[in-house]
């Protein structure tokens, strides 16, 4: 079902100072975008090999990060893996065992069709599935 770790989510309360921290690993390329279906406004860093680092902070209170924020406080959010078909694999998951957030994909940072696999279900994980 997995072509690759696409990314690895980092929900954080100061954008600018989490790019700037992350600059310290020598992840200078930056692209910035918000995605108001997702209540976030998201950095993603490129890692190499098509992996990448996504930083995100809730544009508002309403938005899950923030609660996520409030919770735990900043760290480690999710991980999402590359499908090729995100319908099928979200379809395969669910005859796993696996329970969705949603039961249809989102739009997510860059145009990806994503969906989020409950964290009750994976063990502790919030696992996201990220078509390109
Ligand atoms: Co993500």
């Amino acid at each position: 079902m997995f072509t690759q770790i696409d990314h690895v989510g980092i929900a954080v309360e100061d954008l600018d100072a989490a790019i700037k921290l992350w600059s310290g690993f020598g992840l200078t390329d930056v692209t910035i975008e918000t995605v108001e279906e997702q209540g976030v406004k998201i950095a993603m860093l490129p890692v190499g090999g098509g992996g990448k680092v996504e930083l995100l902070q809730p544009l508002n209170e309403q938005s899950p990060v923030a609660a996520f924020l409030a919770k735990r406080g900043p760290g480690m959010h999710h991980v999402a893996f590359r499908v090729d078909d995100v319908v099928a694999a979200l379809a395969e998951a669910k005859k796993q065992g696996f329970q969705p957030l949603t039961e249809t994909p989102r739009r997510g940072a860059g145009g990806a069709q994503i969906v989020f696999l409950h964290p009750r279900s994976t063990g502790g994980t919030l696992v996201e599935l990220c078509q390109r």
